[in-house]
Order: structure tokens, then sequence, then C-alpha cells
């Protein structure tokens, strides 16, 4: 995924540039580039790395002009090269052009391309785009072209072009988020509201297919018909004080902080919203839920309710995985879909196969203007503000809020789910307080094993799924989650001296899951529990109150604290891990 943003207005276009790609940074950090006009020249200042590493080389702020585009990439198509940063231009030079998204169909563009005399110079699949501009502009108006071009391209696409010799700027989305702010100095075009937000708070939410054309005014129309579009325009209800860092050294530690709050703001939601979902679970003749990494272990904890509370079953299936299983929805179906970003590629292709088959979708999501909330029929908004790390913490236990007060309101019992998640919250701040001194001296302990693996059963096997996601993409050390019964069907070969194991126990499995502890005690395992009571077979004892159902929303809690220190022990970034993205927008 990456950020794409635009701005054309009465300030100097690129300090406005550079502080929205550090705002939308968080959606990949492989390469920046700003491209700005000043008396009809275009002026491309690009390079491999993250937004302060290039813009101390390329010192972006002294690009003059009151219009440009810009883009921080995470690399898809072509390796992270400077030739392959973007924005990317026309052989003539009068197109520059920013992307996210994949272009399926490039190959075939370039060969077009080349059999008419251009060259292209990146690897990348984006550089077809603002020939295809300057191709179709030798018969046709630019707008005409834009258009035209944007026809022939496949896959998924948010855009925003540069013309040279008009100054206008051209933006279009296919799949990929593009919103509008409309301030009194100018309009800006980003993937999302975090570059305008302070300036503007009206925002313009483009829907798939639609284009914009900005010049001294502003048109939107739909680019496979050509047709204009009416749009409304949103008051955005976001502060960028809750995306910013304060006084927090890294987002991932403030949005574990968060938690505290954002789970009750989850749980808060509108009564008729919650009970309109209910009858749809109800009514539903075979309920799916999706998700991918952290939302889809979400899904996993929430059918561990569904069974105890609701006794419904419910089919958990990972995103990626589902189209396997189109055999099996029909127009009774319901599909509730787990996505923070509402961009993640695989869950929007699930959704469109459900959708293809009559499948009525609930969309649980944290971004307003995301692709997955205009897919949906029912959007639960999460509540949780941005979340800007690249791992997923607050928005996993908000996840776990809504679904937890769904699953009790099916059960008859919404106010009691409310009630026992309002009660988790409120130990969250104590939580964090009094573990996080132990989990500091436990992540210097461990900080060199090989490996770490996490055991649990019942509602406590995801959260150790959950726990092993968190703990290998922010320290790179290899971590494992599995159910404790499965611990003899394999993976106790791997248990050696001082290996790390989590135990997650709660009552209800205390019993089994220490037995667990005991086997892999016997084979020189150093256990770290994380339980409501202390045990002689631990090692290391981190307390977590017992919250019966509530307890995947608590005890990952250390384990996010964990993993954070665990980074910071090894010189690791954790807003930033390598390789990954905020949001997966492409399969
Ligand atoms: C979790 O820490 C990761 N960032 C990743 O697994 C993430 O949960 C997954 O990519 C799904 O993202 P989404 O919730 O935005 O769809």
């Amino acid at each position: 995924m990456c950020g794409i943003a635009g701005y054309l207005g009465k300030r100097k276009a690129s300090p406005i540039l550079l502080d929205a790609v550090r705002r939308l940074e968080y959606r990949g950090y492989d390469s920046v580039g700003i491209a700005t006009l000043h008396e009809q020249r275009l002026s491309v200042r690009k390079a491999v790395g993250n937004v302060e590493e290039v813009d101390k080389k390329l010192h972006f702020a002294e690009m003059p002009g009151n219009v440009g585009i810009a883009h921080t990439r995470w690399a898809t198509t072509g390796k992270v090269t400077d030739e392959n940063a973007h924005p990317h231009l026309s052989n003539n030079g009068k197109i520059a052009v920013v992307h996210n998204g994949i272009i399926e169909n490039y190959q075939e563009l370039k060969g077009f391309l080349q059999k008419n005399g251009y060259t292209l110079k990146s690897q990348t699949d984006t550089e077809v785009i603002p020939n295809l501009i300057e191709h179709h502009m030798k018969r046709k108006s630019l707008k005409q072209a834009f258009l035209e071009t944007l026809r022939q391209l496949e896959g998924t696409f948010s855009i925003v072009a540069l013309d040279e010799g008009s100054g206008t700027i051209l933006g279009a989305r296919h799949n990929s988020p593009l919103v509008l702010g409309l301030a009194r100095d100018g309009t800006y075009i980003a993937s999302d509201v975090s570059p305008f937000i302070e300036a503007t708070k009206k925002a313009v939410l483009l829907e798939d297919d639609e284009a914009v054309i900005l010049d001294n005014k502003l048109e939107i129309l739909n680019f496979r018909t050509g047709k204009p579009v009416r749009k409304k325009i949103f008051l955005m209800h976001w502060n960028y004080e809750q995306a910013k860092k304060g006084d927090y050294e890294h987002f991932m530690m403030k949005e574990i902080d968060e938690q505290g709050s954002t789970i009750k703001k989850a749980v808060q939601q509108d009564a008729k919203l919650m009970k309109k979902a209910v009858s749809m679970v109800k009514k539903a003749f075979g309920v799916f839920l999706v998700g991918c990494g952290t939302s889809y272990h979400a899904c996993v904890s929430a059918s561990y309710v569904f069974s105890h509370i609701a006794k419904k079953h419910v089919n958990v299936v990972l995103a990626s995985e589902f189209e396997n299983h189109r055999e099996f929805l029909t127009n009774k179906t319901l599909l509730i879909a787990l996505s923070q970003s509402g961009e993640t590629a695989d869950v929007l292709e699930a959704v469109r196969i459900a959708k293809d088959k009559g499948v009525k979708i609930i969309a649980i999501t944290n971004v307003v203007s995301s692709t997955l909330t205009q897919l949906a029929d029912e959007t639960i908004m999460m509540n949780c503000g941005p979340e800007i790390c690249v791992l997923s913490t607050k928005s996993y236990t908000a996840q776990l809020a809504i679904l937890t007060a769904l699953v009790y309101g099916l059960a008859g019992k919404l106010e009691a789910g409310k009630k026992l998640v309002l009660q988790a919250a409120a130990k969250v701040p104590d939580i964090i307080r009094d573990s996080t001194p132990k989990i500091k001296a436990l992540a210097s302990k461990i900080k060199d094993s090989r490996s770490i693996f996490l055991i649990g059963r019942d509602m406590a096997y995801p959260s150790a799924l959950e726990g092993a996601l968190k703990i290998k993409e922010v320290s790179y050390i290899h971590a494992e989650g599995f159910a404790g019964g499965e611990l003899k069907h394999g993976t106790i070969a791997l248990i050696e001296d001082n290996v790390p194991v989590i135990v997650l126990a709660t009552e209800h499995t205390k019993k089994e899951i220490l037995a667990n502890a005991m086997e892999v005690k016997a084979r020189g395992g150093y256990i770290i529990g994380i339980n409501s009571r202390q045990d002689d077979v631990y090692d290391y004892f981190i307390e977590v109150p017992e919250a019966g159902m509530a307890n995947p929303i608590l005890m990952i809690i250390p384990i996010q604290i964990l993993a954070y220190y665990l980074a910071i022990e090894r010189n690791l970034d954790p807003d930033k891990p390598r390789n990954l993205a905020k949001s997966v927008t492409v399969k």
C-alpha cells in the first residue's frame, strides 16, 4: 500500500506535501517523492528511504510552486530503487503521476506504448499511466486523455496526476481510497484525511470509478460514463492531535495505552445499529466471519463467544481463502468482514465474492472513508481513532469489544455484554501500569531467543495466535502460537533449555493448560504465565485479572507491551517494521 497526495491552492505546495507524506508514511516507507509546478516547469525530487532520510538529502520544502503531488511507497511492482520511486513522468516530461495499487494489465499497456515509440525507464506498473495520458493527448484534451487512460487500466488504483501545461491536478480511484479536502487556502487530495485534517474538516469521499479534475474549478465525474457526479461534503470528526505521537516515543505504545478508552468507545455503539446487526445474524442461514492477520484472530476469538454465549455456529475463514467457500454462499448467508483499514485487498475480494451471491455484509472497520464501508450493507465503526503503528493493537481489542457485545445481543443480553466489556476496559490502565516494569525486564531477558512459543486453550488459543503475530512482526523473533492440546502433536519437539513459552491461562482452562506447562517445563522450557493467579510452574508471572468472556481483551495487552519492548531491546522501530505496511491493499 502507498500514500498519495496532491495540493493546489494559494500556499507553497512543497511544505504541505512534505507534511502530507509524513502523515501518510504509515502506508509505506520504501521511497518518497514530490513533484511541483512553478512557472510552467515541473520539477521532481525522489529517492529510496523514509521521509526523514530522503528529505535530508533532497530538501523537499525548497521546491517552488503552489501545486504539486507526493508519494510514499510500499513497493509492489518493481524493486526499491530511486528509479522506481514515484512520481513517474511521461516521456515528454509534462505529466507526473503518483499511484497506489497494482495495474494488472501493465505489461500489455507497456508493450503498446513501446510499439508506439515510448521508452519506460522504471520496472513499475505506474509508469504506463503518464505515458498513456501523453499518448492520448496527441488527439484529445487533457481531460479526455485522462479518462481514456483510466478506462484502459485493470486492477486497483488511486491516482493523482499533474499536468505541466495547465497546472491541472487530476485524480481517480478504483478499489483504492482517495479523498478530497476543501480548505479556504486550497484543495487537497490524498489517500486519507490525515494530510489535511488540520486545514479543513470538509472532506469529499470519492467512490469507485470517480475522477476529479482540479484547476480553477473542481469537477467530479464517473470516468466510465463521463457523467458528472454530485457529492456530499462530509465534516470529519477526527482531529490530528489524536494521530500525533504526543509525548510518546512511538505510536505503538501510545495506541496500546489508549485502549482504556478505545475499548469503551468501541462498545458504545448506536443501539439501533446493534439491534439491526443482531437481527441480521439471527435471520441469516450461515454466518461467515472473515479477516486477515490480527482481524482474523479477532474473528477466531469471537467464534468462541458465539459458541459459549449464543450457542451459534459461525464459520471463521481467512479472507484470502474465502473464495474456496463460494459454494456455501446463498442470499441467506451473512458475512461479517473485519478490517481496521477497510482497504485490505483480500477482505474486499471476499466481500465482492459474497455480494455476487447476494450475501448481506456487515463491516467492522475503523476508517470512515474506506472501500469496505462502501461495499457493506451495515457498518459498525470501531471508533478507536487513527491507528498509525503498522501493528494492530487498539483496533484488535476494539473488534473484540464490538463482537462480544454483538454476541451477547444475539443471546438477548446486549446490556450485560456491554457491561462485561466496560468492566474489562476499566482494568486496562492498571494492567498497563502494574505489568510494564516486569514486562520490560522480561523483554531484556528473552530478547535474544531464537523462538518464542505461546499456548492457550479455548478463547486463549486465538490470543496465543495474536500474541505470536505481535511478537514476530515487530521483533523479528520467530514466534508461534498454538492450542495447548496441540503441544504433544509435534511442537514439543522444539522445546529445549530456556525456550520461552508464554502460557495463557484462564479460570476455565487452568487445569489443562498448566498440565501442558508442566510438560514444557519438564523439557527445559522457560514458563511465562499470564494469568489471574500465580502458580509454581511459572518461572515468570504477569498478572491479568480474570474477565470471563472478555479475557481475550485483557490478556493480549501484556503481550502487546512485551512485543513493543522486544523491538526496543533489539533497536528496531516498532511503528515501521521491515517489509510491512499498515494495510495490505494488494492480494
Ligand atoms: C497486525 O498487527 C498486522 N498489521 C496485520 O496482520 C493486519 O492485522 C492485517 O493486515 C489486516 O489489516 P486490516 O485489519 O486493516 O484489514
